[in-house]
């Protein structure tokens, strides 16, 4: 098994106080507690409310990671934020965080990848320590979903909610940290869940608002389908990367989507429910904010030990997905 080079030394995570609950979602639109619940296993989620931000949930985040890693913005000298939801178009999400923390000079920069934002981000600060070129990196992933779905389509409204979580990742110590990762992309299945207009090709107009042309269109069961066999195979390849195997995992931090996805994908993965952290039921999908959510729920509640060897795995829109093993 190869040494980890880097290690996340503190972790915090930050939702909204608004709560939305099935009962709120059945009072607007066509939809049922039963339906959600059956369907999801989500019984409520986090939004965002007008003048609240994004950025405002990475803060309280990174303030409680930094804490935990003793370390003081200041020392921080790279901000990665993997979010497709940034507070606005121009600059990146991580300068507006880096601002409100204290300004420059660290670099900052977003990674757009959907739900697997902030293990793409993980990867890319593992990369950054092992060239030598940083030993403190502060790493952000969240979206504010509710900002990209039609609240009047029942068949995404549901599933979503906004939230995040922050890592100060440094040089590993103690054998601990980043075992192995796997990222992967699949562009030409887009079309199962994208945004159609908004961008450079097509920016807002009246016409791409009255089309709806900014809210995500989903295809759900193919979605499902392509989910389960890609985060499956990402486990596989960072498990086998590692010399590592399914028994040995601890903890599985799976992408909070769907309590059938996590379901499904635990069982192909080979991990037992009971080592599997589930809290999809309470936030929705928060996307790139799912996996640091869950991971700082689970060291909260005493379920991460020193040396454990924990699984993390997304996928989302592109397609992306991608797994990452620690060393916890
Ligand atoms: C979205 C999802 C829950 C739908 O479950 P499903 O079992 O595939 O259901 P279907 O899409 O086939 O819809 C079944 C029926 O429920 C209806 N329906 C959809 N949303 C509904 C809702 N919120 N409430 C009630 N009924 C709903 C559909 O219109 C359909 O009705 P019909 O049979 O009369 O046409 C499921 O496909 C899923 O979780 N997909 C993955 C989505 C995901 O994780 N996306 C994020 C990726 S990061």
């Amino acid at each position: 098994m190869q040494r980890p080079v880097a290690m996340i030394a503190g972790l915090g995570a930050a939702v909204p106080s608004t709560v939305i609950t099935n009962a709120d979602l059945e009072a607007r639109l066509d939809t049922s507690d039963q339906w959600i619940v059956d369907r999801t296993g989500i019984r409520e989620r986090r939004v965002l409310q007008p003048g609240e931000a994004l950025s405002d949930l990475f803060v309280t985040a990174s303030r409680d990671a930094l804490a935990k890693a003793g370390l003081d913005f200041s020392a921080i000298q790279a901000v990665i934020c993997g979010t497709c939801t940034p507070d606005r178009r121009l600059p990146s999400t991580a300068c507006d965080v880096q601002a409100k923390l204290g300004g420059g000079p660290a670099a900052a920069f977003d990674v757009v990848a959907a739900c697997p934002g902030w293990l793409y981000s993980l990867t890319v600060a593992e990369g950054l320590i092992a060239t030598g070129t940083y030993d403190r990196i502060l790493v952000l992933g969240g979206d504010r979903v509710s900002s990209i779905v039609d609240q009047q389509d029942r068949g995404t409204a549901v599933l979503f909610g906004d939230g995040g979580g922050a890592a100060v990742v440094t040089r590993s110590t103690g054998g601990r940290g980043i075992l192995g990762t796997s990222l992967g992309a699949d562009g030409s299945l887009a079309e199962l869940l994208y945004i159609p207009a908004g961008g450079s090709t097509e920016p807002p107009s009246d016409k791409v608002l009255a089309e709806g042309g900014l809210y995500v269109k989903m295809a759900g069961r193919e979605v499902f389908k392509v989910a389960v066999r890609r985060m499956a195979q990402a486990c596989q390849e960072v498990l086998d990367r590692a010399g590592v195997t399914a028994d040995q995992v601890k903890l599985l931090v799976p992408h909070q989507a769907n309590l059938r996805i996590i379901t499904a994908t635990a069982a192909e993965a080979g991990v037992p429910m009971d080592k599997v952290v589930v809290n999809v039921d309470r936030y929705g999908n928060t996307s790139a904010g799912s996996i640091p959510l869950a991971l700082a729920e689970a060291e909260r509640d005493g379920r991460l030990t020193a040396g454990d060897l924990v699984l993390l795995v997304s996928f989302g829109a592109g397609f992306t997905w991608g797994a990452v093993l620690l060393r916890w």
